[in-house]
């Protein structure tokens, strides 16, 4: 039985005082309750105070990018030893903005899924088609190559200690989502992907989010579908409420 898992991207949004209240209010709500996994992604500035302020819940801190060196001379960058330094389990690679807009391609996602694994945190690997993929019947094939790229290499142990975030870009901040059936049906595509590459055992372990457009309304249907393991969820994620309604949906 896969624990849903419900994580809050915040992108490039909150102040550190904005950040640390909605961090505050969700540990709040949470508490200590484990039934479903929940974590919260703010701008790695404002990882310590968010980390801080849910401190004693069980929500888990989580960064949206990293680099894949462990150190040196990388103006700029974060190592995946730094993020675990500042209380962080787990860290989103490969998401669309980043893929899109700083030209991230598969075997940069490869390198940081390697390290992220190496220093012991949970990578949350995105994929996902755009429009134009899909209106060309190009989704299956466009998510399994960037699943086998980013995953080149990796042992089903391995594969067991990260998460696969579906995430089709035309669903992103367009307040379109993907119907439960469009959605379950590449996320069944990617497990019977992941049984073929490594065995069905471990193919059942492996968790794999929906993101895109995710809501309070609409959470509950998508939850519901039997490969749909949890959420990545960006602009609802920025409001307490929301978040906690679409937690509150996967139980
Ligand atoms: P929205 O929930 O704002 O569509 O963003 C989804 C996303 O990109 C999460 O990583």
């Amino acid at each position: 039985m896969r624990k849903k898992f419900i994580a809050g991207n915040w992108k490039m949004n909150t102040n550190a005082a904005q950040g640390v209240e909605l961090a505050a209010a969700l540990a709040k709500a949470i508490g200590s309750s484990t039934d479903v996994e929940v974590a919260v992604c703010p701008p790695a500035l404002y990882l310590s105070a968010v980390g801080a302020a849910i401190k004693g819940s069980s929500i888990g801190l989580g960064a949206q990018n990293c680099h894949h060196e462990a150190k040196g001379a990388f103006t700029g960058e974060i190592a995946p030893a730094m993020l675990l330094d500042v209380g962080c389990k787990y860290v989103i690679l490969g998401h669309s903005e980043r893929r899109q807009l700083f030209h991230e391609t598969n075997a940069d996602v490869n390198k940081k899924t390697i390290a992220a694994l190496a220093a012991g945190l949970t990578p949350i690997v995105c994929v996902g088609e755009s429009l134009a993929e899909r209106q060309a019947n190009k989704t299956s094939d466009v998510v399994r190559e960037q699943v086998q790229g980013s995953l080149a290499g990796l042992a089903g142990e391995q594969i067991l200690k990260l998460v696969i975030a579906y995430e089709p870009i035309w669903a992103i901040g367009t307040g379109v989502v993907a119907t439960p059936e469009q959605a379950e049906e590449v996320h069944a595509d990617l497990r019977s992907l992941l049984t073929s590459r490594y065995t069905a055992a471990v193919a059942d372990k492996v968790r794999i989010q929906y993101g895109g457009s995710v809501n309070a309304e609409n959470a509950k249907t998508l939850l519901s579908q039997p490969n749909i393991d949890g959420a990545l969820v960006g602009g609802a994620s920025l409001k307490a409420d929301g978040f906690l309604a679409i937690i509150n949906g996967a139980k």
